[in-house]
């Protein structure tokens, strides 16, 4: 039996967990969203675990997912972590999760890839995107195939006081009390369509269309009190997003919205939006 997990906002992590897949013929690939935290999983066989690093860890949800999965069953797992810039020791803080709930991580690996994270800085270009791929490939093969023969490959750690920092304090404060805030700031601009769009990437079941979102949109319950939005469903011309409390910061709804009508703080405005180019929005849909 082989399984890979995966957390995704932009599509980098499915990206390398769909390579993988294709590499290591049988393997099942499952994304990990709020669902997936309504019942533990008892994990089997192989394992892997696929994510975007998330201030120096993993993302709070995956952490939540790896909190309470059984391990008793794993032959075989490995960690990737995708990033941009800085992972310092995202691979240890996330071995560390998994050994604090009794399992072992057999191989980390972690790969550089497009910045998704708008709020904070300019993101990559499907163009820059790409040439970072290329530029990798020769590596992600590497990695690949050790994944492929169940290489050991041992989980790095730097030692450095800025490392321990980001991943003992800044990435813990992070998980727990970012999330709650950030979506509260996100506004909606006219250029709005009512796609739905937002509602069908977010991971965390975290937006809602709603008709007066100007008198909504501070009110966490009364987003709670809002219709379940059936994907398939023609959504009215007149509704708008509104956000609740339980945001992973994933950055998909403002990354993915065709009509560039979501902004933090109503900042970045000008920035690109980015998602992995070798996947399409509709993959993302969750
Ligand atoms: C909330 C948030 C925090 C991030 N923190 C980091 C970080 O600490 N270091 C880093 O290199 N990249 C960071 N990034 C960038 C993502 O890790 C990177 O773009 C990732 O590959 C996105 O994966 P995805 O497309 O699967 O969501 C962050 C992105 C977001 C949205
Ligand atoms: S904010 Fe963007 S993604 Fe969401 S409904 Fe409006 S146009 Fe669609
Ligand atoms: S509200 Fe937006 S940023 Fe937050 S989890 Fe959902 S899609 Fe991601």
């Amino acid at each position: 039996m082989k399984n890979i997990y995966y957390f995704t906002g932009t599509g980098n992590s499915l990206c390398i967990a769909n390579r993988i897949a294709a590499a290591d013929k049988g393997t099942k690939v499952s994304r990990v969203t709020k669902k997936s935290l309504l019942k533990p999983v008892l994990l089997k066989g192989k394992v892997g675990i696929v994510f975007p690093v998330y201030a120096w860890g993993a993302p709070a949800m995956l952490e939540k997912f790896l909190k309470t999965a059984g391990y008793t069953g794993v032959e075989y797992l490995y960690i990737f972590a995708t990033y941009a810039g800085s992972e310092r020791n995202a691979l240890q803080s996330c071995a560390s999760v998994i050994r604090k709930a009794g399992g072992t991580v057999n191989a980390a690996f972690s790969v550089k890839m497009g910045n998704n994270y708008i709020i904070a800085s300019n993101t990559a270009s499907p163009a820059l995107a790409e040439r970072m791929m290329q530029k990798r490939e020769d590596q992600l093969k590497e990695m690949i195939g050790d994944a492929v023969e169940n290489r050991n490959v041992p989980v790095k750690k730097s030692c450095s006081p800025l490392a321990l920092l980001a991943s003992g304090l800044v990435h813990p404060m992070f998980a727990k009390y970012y999330g709650k805030k950030v979506s509260q700031q996100f506004n909606v601009t006219d250029s709005c369509n009512s796609c739905g769009i937002c509602v069908k990437v977010c991971p965390s079941n975290n937006v809602r269309l709603l008709d007066n979102p100007d008198k909504l949109n501070s009110s966490s319950k009364a987003a709670g009190k809002a219709q379940k939005l059936d994907c398939n469903t023609t959504v009215l011309p007149d509704k708008k997003p509104v956000w609740g409390t339980e945001c992973e910061v994933c950055l998909a709804c403002i990354n993915l919205c065709p009509q560039k009508a979501i902004l933090y703080k109503n900042s970045h405005s000008e920035r690109i939006r980015y998602c992995n180019p070798e996947v399409k929005v509709s993959d993302l849909f969750v």
